[in-house]
């Protein structure tokens, strides 16, 4: 199996039965231990009766930031980074992209199928009319500052809608789980559009459910005075294609967080409210903000041999470039940057998007990259097609986390559904002093 795949099980997903083995021998003991192998992996768990001695805890993984550990089985994502495939639900990312929609997409990751043309239409149609908030979410969000950023207060008022669900709290009830799946995809966009017109000091602009889910976002952003916003096709397709791309990645850092704090058993509002503040961070889904700043820093494409210096003397990063997962071109950045295309005849070509392609050409041929297998990612282009449609880069985080809602809910029903689920609660090393005694304040 090569390094970046993600773990295949079972056909069914059931927990495999271990017909191979691992044995190893402690060398402090001389003991020999034989650990079951299933999937591919050992169970952590299984090193603990490798002790020392009698009064040994016994032998523990050690992995920050998970580089190597399997954290849950799940059958929604999978990941080939060596090969850049990328699969929901066992269909291919390319099919998706082209042939199917956002919100169908966003049914297939919550329920394992297609849906069929009754199920779509009914789903069409649940979504649609929960895209409103309740008044005194507004009033909620009228509270921030003028300028506060819209990643910010997504992540509040999702936090916040807790509060106005609380029946939501009854996790082991599928009523009230599926109830907050629709709720949360079908609110994001609202409170994503509020945030960019409070930003601007507009007024906020409420759903049209006669559009579709990326026609009606269009329209809560950008309707003026108009009675009908009309959203022009080409850009509601290139947003909706987007999403599908971004619905879903498996256990990145923000669906760790998801179901790291709703194995917690907190209501699902709360867990993806964290998934939320995990995606703001630049090393995330801050990335495609971080990488439009780069590209006005770098100012031209005459500047770009000496931007990839600094990034080779580890001064800079370059931002939209590599992967955990990926060591080869980010399938989703290859769809994403036959979109920009699309997107450009509508609004004009994006003046970066030169020394992007610049930027691209030099790492993908210097053996720095190469060396170390780093390709665009997701995020190299998508902030090109936001910026080309007149968003703020503030608001390109929030245009990631509308469709990661699909797939964080889908990860939250898996897990609360595993009856292999127990709070998260890794181990350390500890590495401090031990027992001090306390020292008086005026003795230090
Ligand atoms: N620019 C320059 N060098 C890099 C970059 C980069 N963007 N990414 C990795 N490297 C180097 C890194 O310095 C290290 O080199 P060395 O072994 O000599 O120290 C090597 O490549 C391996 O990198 P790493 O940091 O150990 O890899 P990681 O798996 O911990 O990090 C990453 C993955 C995505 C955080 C990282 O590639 C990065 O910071 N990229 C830029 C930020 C970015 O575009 N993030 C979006 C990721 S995709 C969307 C999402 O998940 O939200």
């Amino acid at each position: 199996m090569a390094d970046g795949e993600t773990r295949k099980a079972e056909a069914d997903g059931s927990v495999g039965t271990a017909t191979e083995s691992l044995t190893v021998t402690d060398n402090r003991t001389g003991r020999t231990y034989e650990l079951p192998i299933v999937d591919g992996t050992v169970r952590a768990m299984d090193l603990r009766q490798i002790k020392a001695s009698d009064d040994d805890f016994g032998l523990m993984s050690y992995d920050p930031a998970y580089m190597n550990t399997a954290s849950c089985r799940s059958s929604i994502t999978f990941i080939d980074g060596d090969t850049g495939v990328l699969e929901y639900r066992g269909y291919p990312i390319e099919q998706l992209a082209e042939r199917s929609t956002y919100l169908e997409v966003a049914y297939l990751l919550i329920h394992g199928e297609l849906p069929t043309r009754d199920e779509l239409d009914r789903w069409t149609h649940e979504i649609t009319h929960h895209t409103y908030v309740h008044e005194n979410v507004k009033v909620f969000m009228q509270g921030f500052r003028h300028d506060a950023h819209p990643m910010g207060m997504l992540l509040g008022t999702v936090g916040a809608l807790s509060t106005f669900y609380p029946a939501a709290k009854a996790i082991q009830s599928p009523e009230e789980r599926h109830m907050a799946a629709v709720r949360l995809i079908a609110k994001m966009p609202t409170i994503a559009a509020f945030s960019y017109r409070h930003n601007l000091g507009l007024p906020y602009i409420y759903p049209d459910n006669d559009l579709s889910y990326p026609g009606n976002f269009l329209s809560m952003l950008y309707k003026m005075t108009e009675v009908k916003y009309e959203p022009d096709p080409r850009l509601e397709r290139a947003l909706d294609v987007l999403w599908i791309l971004h619905a879903d990645h498996e256990q990145n850092c923000s669906t760790s967080a998801v179901r790291g704090v709703g194995s917690s058993e907190v209501d699902p509002y709360s867990a993806v409210a964290a998934g939320v503040a995990a995606l703001y961070g630049p090393l995330h889904g801050g990335a495609n903000e971080a990488v439009l700043r780069m590209l006005e820093r770098i100012g031209s494409k005459e500047n770009v041999p000496d931007f990839i210096k600094g990034v080779k003397n580890r001064e800079e990063r370059l931002m939209g470039f590599g992967h955990r997962v990926y060591k080869n071109y980010d399938p989703r950045a290859k769809i994403i940057k036959r979109h920009a295309e699309e997107v450009f005849e509508v609004t004009g070509v994006n003046p970066k998007l030169e020394i992007a392609l610049e930027l691209e050409k030099y790492a993908l041929e210097d053996e720095y990259f190469v060396e170390r297998k780093l390709y665009p990612n997701v995020d190299f282009y998508s902030g090109l097609i936001y910026e080309a449609m007149n968003l703020p880069k503030d608001m390109f985080t929030v245009m990631f986390a509308i469709p990661r809602t699909s797939g964080w809910m889908a990860q939250w029903l898996e897990m609360v559904q595993d009856s292999e689920t127990k709070i998260a609660r890794p181990r350390q090393v500890y590495t401090g002093e031990r027992g001090r005694d306390y020292v008086p304040i005026d003795r230090r």
